[in-house]
């Protein structure tokens, strides 16, 4: 789940804070099955993969059980592990409104799910993204820690005008991150781990780079909405992402105010890079469009 700030009201049947019922028992048959056939095919291919805390966490909130997840089962645990608590809203929601329920230790997702006709295909963040995707890197108490930090410094950077420049921090860690660990590199971000495609693409593919994250260049790299990642950034582990982002962002955005944005592909002098990337797969389809 992301956010777009367009109109501040809540839609018809929604809370003042966006959240509306899961209204679980009306899922059909053929929306479980759904969740059902997108939760194996990522459950069998992200061992060696995925990051330790992604695998425990899915496991430890067993969201095989039943089809799509009631929030209502899954809250408990997730609470008791970490203090987070998953909440339905219908859709993307206003950036401040998303905000606020990272920094209260809530996760908005998705009430809905994907068509089975379609199902690597999505217009919106559905259920599988938010809940298989985010909720397991919930359980973990330092990522937990990094999300509500990234709620409370979202609603200041809006403040600041330095939003786009936060968003792209979100993007390049809690949506499409990547963690060296001794074993190799392992994916933590929600886009990726949800995604069968960009779950091989972003560990294997020479296309992209993978270079190592820091803070102040990830926040001048613009990123792609509509395709696989031109550059993945890897965290050295879960504890400096968050020691990173603990301090005052105050002079970091100071100086992007008047810092030129990194293309999108480009690797920089002396820049360290686990992977150069060919970029041949962004090229195909660059040329493939045109
Ligand atoms: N430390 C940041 C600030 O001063 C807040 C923040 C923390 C942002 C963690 C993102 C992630 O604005
Ligand atoms: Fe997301």
């Amino acid at each position: 789940m992301s956010a777009v700030a367009d109109t501040l009201a809540p839609p018809a049947g929604a809370r003042a804070d966006w959240t509306i019922d899961q209204a679980w028992d009306r899922y059909g048959d053929a929306e479980h099955r759904v969740w059902t056939t997108l939760y194996e095919r990522q459950r069998a291919l992200l061992p060696g993969r995925a990051c330790d805390a992604f695998l425990r966490g899915l496991d430890s909130l067993d969201l095989h059980r039943g089809g799509v997840p009631d929030f209502a089962r899954i809250n408990p645990e997730l609470s008791r592990l970490t203090g987070w608590s998953v909440v339905a809203v219908p859709g993307l929601v206003p950036d401040a409104v998303f905000f606020d329920h990272l920094a209260n230790r809530r996760f908005p997702s998705g009430q809905f799910i994907r068509d089975g006709g379609e199902l690597d295909y999505l217009r919106e963040p559905d259920i599988f993204h938010d809940v298989f995707g985010h909720v397991p890197m919930l359980t973990d108490p330092v990522f937990a820690d990094y999300m509500q930090a990234y709620g409370q410094g979202g609603l200041r950077a809006v403040g600041l005008d330095r939003l786009h420049n936060l968003a792209r921090l979100y993007w390049y860690t809690v949506e499409f991150g990547l963690l060296q660990t001794p074993a190799g590199l392992r994916i933590y971000g929600a886009g990726i781990v949800s995604s069968r495609a960009e779950s091989v693409f972003a560990l294997d593919d020479p296309s992209p780079n993978r270079l190592a994250f820091d803070l102040e260049r990830v926040m001048r790299t613009p990123y792609r909405i509509d395709d696989f990642q031109q550059t993945y950034f890897v965290i050295p582990s879960l504890d400096a992402l968050l020691d990173a982002t603990l301090s005052d962002f105050g002079p970091l955005y100071d100086r992007l105010r008047v810092a030129a944005d990194i293309p999108i592909e480009a690797v920089q002098p002396g820049e360290p890079a686990f992977t150069r990337g060919t970029q041949a797969y962004a090229r195909g389809r660059a040329a493939a469009v045109q």
